[in-house]
């Protein structure tokens, strides 16, 4: 009994079957349904096809290695500053910052002393005079350079609060020139890429550009575009910053590189785009945390085998390279899908038309 069921569904798959299809001699309907469909095609082939490039496959997963090499002399506190005084860190990677202004506190030795910076002062002095207790942390306005004892002693500008460690106290509001020269320094920056489902590898510069030129040149978007050497004061500008504020402040600035490759053209063609951004521009209008600063120690020893060391802050501007990059080459398989998505689109606009219009379209000629 079971056996015809199963025969019955057998003879059942392999058929063919077909839709009865209606024409319906209708004007406007049948504008409408060819105008939507041209409107579809349109589409397909200036968006879809031409402009975005859906015949490609992509490859955004760029391998990417960055070396950088500042060069150029300043004058900072009546010194001559090289590459090694100023470049931090000095390996040439693609994050660098370049040292503008240095407030320099010489020979501090572990011990007692006074602390120094007047912004915390009333308030300290305030409680260590009453209280004489040692002060919470979170009630002075800036951190201390050393722990605060409790005790109060008197220093050259009156009373103060005892601190424990690097004496004497760094005083990092003194006035100091920023080393104006660093407008000038040029930065050369050394790019491979290569991206990893094509086996495609390319350099920021071709390397049938001569050695003089590359020794002379400097980058500028019109004249100079594939010269890998960009002057500081350049590449500020590009990003609408003042050089001398933020030669004062430090700050943050984004070399970004970016590779937009169409490997069904030539391979010569695949270059790199520059663009600048400052990447604190959103802090600038805080109150705290403006600019960029960090602190560093050079470290000695006396005859006797006691440690000193000279504090170092630096004001620096950082520079991170970014490389981005996507490459496209046609492949068969996205082709193909979006060819049939291309076809089926304009099928489906009659699908669409025999739900909503047609019934009502075909009701006046039946
Ligand atoms: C930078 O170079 C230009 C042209 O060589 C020079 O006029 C200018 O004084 C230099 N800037 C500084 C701060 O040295």
């Amino acid at each position: 009994l079971r056996m015809p069921k199963i025969w019955a569904f057998i003879t059942d798959f392999f058929t063919y079957e077909t839709t009865k299809s209606v024409v319906v001699k209708s004007r406007s309907v049948g504008i409408i349904n060819r105008v939507v469909q041209l409107l579809i095609i349109i589409y397909f082939l200036c968006w879809v096809f031409y402009h975005e490039k859906a015949y490609q496959v992509r490859d955004s997963g760029i391998e990417s290695s960055v070396m950088t090499k500042v060069k150029g002399f300043g004058y900072h506190n009546n010194r001559v500053m090289d590459v090694a005084d100023y470049v931090a860190p000095t390996q040439g990677a693609a994050v660098f910052c370049i040292i503008t202004k240095l407030i320099i506190t010489e020979n501090q030795f572990q011990g007692f002393c006074p602390e120094v910076i007047p912004t915390r002062l009333t308030l300290s002095l305030f409680l260590c005079l009453f209280f004489s207790l040692s002060l919470p942390l979170s009630l002075s306005l800036s951190l201390p350079p050393g722990i605060i004892t409790g005790a109060c002693v008197n220093s050259s500008k009156g009373r103060r609060c005892e601190m424990e460690g690097w004496c004497l106290a760094e005083d990092d509001k003194v006035h100091m020139q920023p080393m104006m020269e660093v407008e000038n320094f040029t930065i050369f920056i050394k790019n491979s890429i290569r991206f990893p489902m094509f086996n495609v590898t390319r350099g920021n510069f071709p390397s049938s550009l001569n050695a003089t030129y590359i020794r002379s040149c400097t980058y500028d978007p019109e004249h100079n575009l594939h010269c890998p050497i960009f002057k500081v004061g350049e590449v500020l500008r590009y990003t609408g910053q003042n050089f001398s504020t933020i030669a004062q402040t430090g700050g943050e600035i984004a070399i970004n590189i970016e590779w937009q490759c169409n490997l069904d053209e030539s391979e010569e063609r695949c270059e790199p785009h520059y663009s600048f951004t400052r990447l604190d521009a959103v802090f600038q209008k805080n109150g705290i945390a403006k600019g960029y600063n960090f602190r560093f120690a050079k470290y000695y020893k006396n005859e006797n085998g006691t440690e000193f060391r000279t504090l170092h802050k630096a004001y620096a501007i950082r520079f991170d390279i970014l490389v981005t990059g996507l490459a496209g080459k046609f492949n068969t398989v996205p082709t193909l899908i979006n060819v049939v998505a291309a076809f089926t689109s304009v099928g489906l606009v009659r699908l669409l038309y025999s739900d909503c219009m047609f019934q009502k379209e075909a009701m006046q000629y039946v």
